[in-house]
């Protein structure tokens, strides 16, 4: 198919989605009340408001700061604007089953539009034929899913993460770039998502591109949690010596402060007898920066819930809208820690 035929089809498809809008909360109203019982378990009540759009979140789970800022920043957004009646919020808890439950229940209750933030990238093509069947339209939020899965959703808003990697990459090969054979140890974020698979790739695309010089001793997933970061970081420093490792590449915050934990029980220097790279950008993790024990901090933003209620509203609507909205975000070295932390929002 081609991309004038696939952006054909994605319009028709959504303004179908359009025009069912109302008619479909009030028949979902009522086919909602049976299933009160299952949404309520997920933190979530009952549609059909005439109101405005009712929109499902299918989140990832509560696994980081930044994803708590971000299902803050959706809740208000939506509970702020007009247009929106109602968000039905689902906790994924980093299990793409109870997503995928998540997902049918609220296609059963034919919701006005699902935000899906899917915790891996694989997996979703079933679920997504339905809500496409049931002309409910799918925004993804953060994470994307892989990329044979692309017409069965309207638009991703979220971050670029291939180059956050790029970012991660290119501080390493510049800070590095007298040294012979840099030593990595790399903290990976959840097997399979989206901002694993990417933020690797970015990195080892800067490294590997331009010739770099260096070593991974090893490269383990701390499943974007801090006790996963700590307990992999643990076993890195039972089978390498501190001293011959330069640098701790973390995919986000939460592993890497937990890293930085393991280091200093085990009399490490974090910042100083390893350097520590880390992903998002939360006030802990700018602290860190600030005390001398990370070294630079490539930003992931999660607030842009009021991006995401514009992005539901125009897709419900039928309008036009990029397949792929990036969210804006920037990264920062030990002069700038200081002077940013009071700016972080979580
Ligand atoms: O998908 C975004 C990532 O998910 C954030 O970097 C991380 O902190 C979160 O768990």
């Amino acid at each position: 198919m081609s991309g004038a035929d696939r952006a054909n089809k994605n319009q028709h498809f959504f303004r179908g989605a359009a025009r069912s809008g109302v008619t479909r909360r009030l028949v979902g109203g009522l086919a909602a009340t049976g299933l009160l019982l299952g949404l309520a378990a997920c933190g979530g009540d009952s549609g059909g408001s005439d109101d405005g759009l009712v929109i499902g979140f299918v989140q990832v789970g509560a696994e980081s700061a930044w994803r708590t800022a971000n299902s803050e920043s959706v809740r208000s957004s939506a509970g702020e604007d007009d247009r929106i009646a109602e968000l039905k919020f689902i906790d994924g808890q980093q299990d793409q089953a109870k997503q995928l439950e998540g997902m049918r229940n609220l296609i059963t209750q034919r919701v006005d539009a699902i935000v899906l933030a899917p915790v891996v990238e694989t997996g979703w093509t079933e679920v997504l034929e339905e809500a496409r069947d049931a002309d409910i339209p799918v925004l993804l939020a953060d994470r994307s899913v892989e990329q044979s899965d692309e017409d069965l959703y309207a638009t991703r808003l979220g971050s670029d993460f291939v180059e956050e990697g790029r970012k991660a990459g290119a501080w390493v090969t510049e800070e590095f770039a007298d040294a012979d054979g840099t030593a990595v140890l790399e903290l990976e974020g959840t097997v399979g998502s989206a901002p694993a698979n990417d933020r690797k790739a970015g990195f080892y695309e800067v490294l590997d591109g331009e010739g770099f010089d260096y070593d991974l001793l090893d490269s383990q997933s701390g499943d974007f949690t801090a006790e996963g970061g700590k307990e992999v970081m643990e076993v890195f420093l039972q089978s390498h010596d501190p001293e011959d490792v330069d640098v701790l590449y973390a995919h986000n915050d939460e592993m890497g402060l937990g890293a930085i934990q393991a280091m200093e029980e085990a009399g490490v220097e974090p910042g100083e007898d390893v350097r520590v790279i880390i992903v998002d950008g939360s006030a802990a993790g700018f602290q860190a920066g600030a005390d001398g024990k990370v070294d630079y901090i490539v930003e992931c933003n999660p607030v842009f819930g009021d991006q995401l209620m514009d992005l539901a509203v125009d897709v419900v609507g039928g309008e036009d809208v990029d397949k792929y909205v990036p969210v804006e975000e920037s990264a920062y070295g030990p002069d700038e820690f200081a002077d940013e932390l009071p700016n972080r929002q979580y």
